[in-house]
């Protein structure tokens, strides 16, 4: 699957954000192993720190669903800002995916930078194998 269909499948999601408080709606879109894409949005709360990003709801829907395989994540922001994942999100990404793993960072235009984990999150905490 090409970056811009992973794109439009986050874009979808992100409709789905509950965002009342910070007014910024994020989407993802997952392409796992099998081909099947988990999306999540992200989802806010009154008691802030309670947020889940977008990342995270596709990540914990996958795992959940008991996927674990994953060739590549796509994030869509609400503004003009190419929309790259949080501390929090690279560290849960790092848990499940490679140095390789591919990170595809859009804007509300579509525009979008492509980055692996690598990149965005080197000399990553991890005990032991992935598992
Ligand atoms: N947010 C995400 O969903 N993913 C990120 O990687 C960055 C931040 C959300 C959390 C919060 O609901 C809003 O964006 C503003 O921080």
């Amino acid at each position: 699957m090409d970056a811009t269909k992973l794109i439009e499948l986050a874009a979808n999601a992100q409709k789905n954000s509950y965002a009342p408080y910070s007014k910024f709606s994020v989407g993802a879109a997952l392409l796992c192993e099998n081909g099947k894409v988990y999306t999540g949005c992200n989802i806010e709360n009154a008691s802030f720190s309670l947020t889940n990003c977008a990342e995270r709801t596709a990540i914990f829907k996958a795992i959940s669903d008991g996927v674990k395989d994953f060739n590549a994540i796509a994030i869509v922001g609400s503004d003009e800002k190419i929309c790259t994942p949080c501390g929090a999100c690279r560290q849960v990404i790092g848990e499940f995916c490679g140095q390789d793993f591919k990170v595809i960072c859009a804007n509300n235009k579509g525009e979008y930078k492509e980055y692996t984990l690598g990149e965005l999150l080197p000399f990553s905490f991890n005990l032991g194998e992935k598992v």
